[in-house]
């Protein structure tokens, strides 16, 4: 819909700037302008100003600048169509419908508003009488209080015939509007008409505004998919709408930060754990559109994944559709789970403290990307590493914003820099063995973007978990293994245990390792020593992973114990 000028002037005509820009700054009058603190950044001398003449706002310190529709769309979150409804209703005028087809389309936009709120309270209902047995103690079971329940407006399609349809019906409401709802189907052969959603828990998807505009539904029986929202309609558009968004508004402005998780049930475990500030896309992955959303909310939302490869590119899908976009200040930031846990599982499983460390050290989006690129693809050989030069150009020049094009094509060279001379030094510091590769592979710089290989405690981790993960290498290197210098406790306390579990005579696979380990109470430590978030970085080093190639493994391994003996201070046992 476009309005026609003269109507948003009417609406500046009416409302004064700096009067709806009181509700958010303490302002001060100087002649024709206003002055106060700007709240789009965090500043102690003002340097935001309104100019009532020309109906603007301008930052000096942060640049942010525009009218009283912009002003409402970046302390609301609201787009634009979204602000001049706010401010039209706040003056009294009416939304103006042009054209008969128009105004038919309005109506029906209205009227579907109404049904799709009425079936959420009825959907409610459901949950929350005889019928809605089985969901509540499906709900319970999964840890949801009613509180919560009610929060989010959880309900329940019941799982026989066509409740909704008959509660419809006897609402007077047309089959017609019902079918443009998406709430009720009509049969191949066009003759009858029933429930879409059945034997599910029901989550309602709502506008920026709090308007319930679709619904997701979980199964809680047999059915085959586990999740299905609404079908397309005139107020849903998937690829539009987030989950929670209304809700997480306020909270996000305030905090200037948005959390993005992957599904509902994710987002209800992030506001149960104190983050009130998440949404969630609905099944897909974010979009244009949403990405500029989030950016509404705040300037570099933090997308949180499970640390599985799933999880991974959904990462780098995400990330591929924010470079165009990037701009000023307008980022992503990743936060990775442990593998197989999603916010939900983490908070069912703990408590909303591992919830926070998980979610306490993200990474940019340039370390994303230049720690994907160095870690899916091997760099052992010049034409490798011109190929890796070549993609992160790939990725340089998709980035429309020319000062922050350039950022990235000058970090991009300084990591590539850096981390082809820093690994050639260590290599041959740690020289004991004389294979020569280029890079010190269980010691790799990470997202951080530093060689770790001075730092003693890293290098304990990693020279036992590749054991861990390998225990049949034990077979060539127990003898180094047993003598090398461990200062952390535990670490010490489970070298001993897997030198004990795994002797000579009777060799035994990762798995009985673990499974024999975590019996002697070693299961917390090594639950870390595979939890990326324990060692700060994107992903697990490739070569430190259980799966990786046994000689991969043992490789890094001496080339480790090189570096670990020639930089400890004690006596060489090596
Ligand atoms: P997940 O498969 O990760 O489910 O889907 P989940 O969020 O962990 O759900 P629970 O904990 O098993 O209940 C994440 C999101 O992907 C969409 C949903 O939006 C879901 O929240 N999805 C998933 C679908 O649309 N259809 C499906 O069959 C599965
Ligand atoms: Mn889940």
């Amino acid at each position: 819909m476009a309005f026609l000028p003269q109507f948003l002037d009417d609406i500046r005509a009416h409302l004064a700037l700096n009067e709806i820009a009181a509700r958010h700054v303490r302002l001060t009058r100087q002649g024709n302008e206003f002055k106060g603190l700007c709240p789009f950044h965090n500043e102690k001398t003002p340097s935001f100003t309104i100019n009532e003449d020309k109906g603007f706002f301008h930052c000096f310190g942060c640049g942010a600048h525009g009218d009283i529709f912009g002003f409402v769309m970046r302390t609301e979150g609201l787009n634009f169509i979204e602000a001049v409804e706010r401010l039209a209703t706040e003056c009294g005028l009416a939304i103006p419908a042009r054209s008969q087809e128009e105004h038919a389309k309005a109506e029906l936009v209205r009227t579907l508003y109404e049904l799709n709120e009425v079936a959420s309270s009825w959907f409610e209902r459901c949950l929350n009488n005889q019928v809605g047995k089985s969901a509540r103690t499906y709900l319970a079971e999964r840890g949801l209080d009613n509180e919560t329940s009610r929060h989010f407006r959880l309900g329940f399609a019941p799982d026989r015939g066509n409740p909704l349809l008959e509660f419809l019906r006897n609402k007077r409401v047309e089959d017609k509007l019902s079918l443009a709802s998406g709430l009720i189907r009509q049969s191949e052969d066009g003759r009858s008409a029933y429930d879409f959603f059945r034997g599910r828990i029901m989550f309602p998807i709502t506008d920026a505004r709090g308007r319930v505009i679709a619904f997701g539904g979980r199964s809680i029986g047999e059915s085959k998919a586990k999740y299905i929202n609404s079908p397309e309609t005139e107020l849903f558009r998937k690829g539009h709408a987030l989950y929670n968004v209304a809700d997480a508004r306020g909270p996000a402005l305030q905090q200037n930060s948005l959390i993005v998780a992957e599904g509902y049930m994710d987002v209800i475990a992030l506001h149960r754990a104190g983050f009130h500030n998440s949404v969630a896309p609905l099944g897909t992955a974010l979009t244009e559109h949403q990405i500029k959303q989030l950016w509404r909310l705040a300037p570099e939302p933090l997308l949180c994944f499970d640390g599985d490869e799933a999880g991974q590119h959904a990462a780098r899908r995400a990330a591929e559709r924010a470079l165009p976009q990037l701009g000023a200040g307008l980022s992503l930031r990743f936060a990775f789970l442990p593998v197989g846990q999603d916010p939900d599982s983490l908070l069912a499983n703990g408590s909303s403290k591992d919830l926070a460390r998980a979610l306490g050290s993200p990474v940019s989006l340039i370390d994303f990307l230049w720690s994907w690129e160095i870690e899916v693809h091997p760099l052992d050989t010049p034409e490798r590493r011109a190929a890796l030069r070549q993609r992160l150009n790939q990725l340089t020049t998709q980035i429309t914003d020319r000062t922050i094009r350039e950022g990235y094509f000058a970090d991009f060279k300084k990591k590539f820099g850096d981390r082809f001379a820093l690994s050639q030094r260590s290599t041959s510091s740690g020289a004991r063995n004389k294979r020569k590769t280029f890079q010190a592979i269980g010691l790799r710089a990470h997202a951080r973007g530093h060689d770790r290989s001075g730092d003693p405690n890293h290098r304990e981790r990693v020279l036992v978990a590749i054991l861990l993960g390998h225990p049949e290498l034990l077979a060539e290197v127990r003898e180094d293994f047993s003598r090398i210098e461990i200062r952390n406790v535990q670490l010490e306390q489970l070298r001993t245990a897997l030198l004990e579990i795994s002797t000579s005579e009777s060799q035994i696979d990762y798995q009985a390792a673990r499974t024999h380990l975590a019996e002697r109470g070693h299961g917390e430590v090594i639950a870390k020593l595979f939890d990326r978030t324990e060692w700060n970085q994107t992903m697990i080093e490739p070569s430190v992973r259980p799966e990786t190639d046994r000689n991969e493994a043992l490789f890094a391994w001496r080339e480790t114990l090189a570096i670990h003996c020639n930089q400890s201070e004690t006596p060489d046992p090596c």
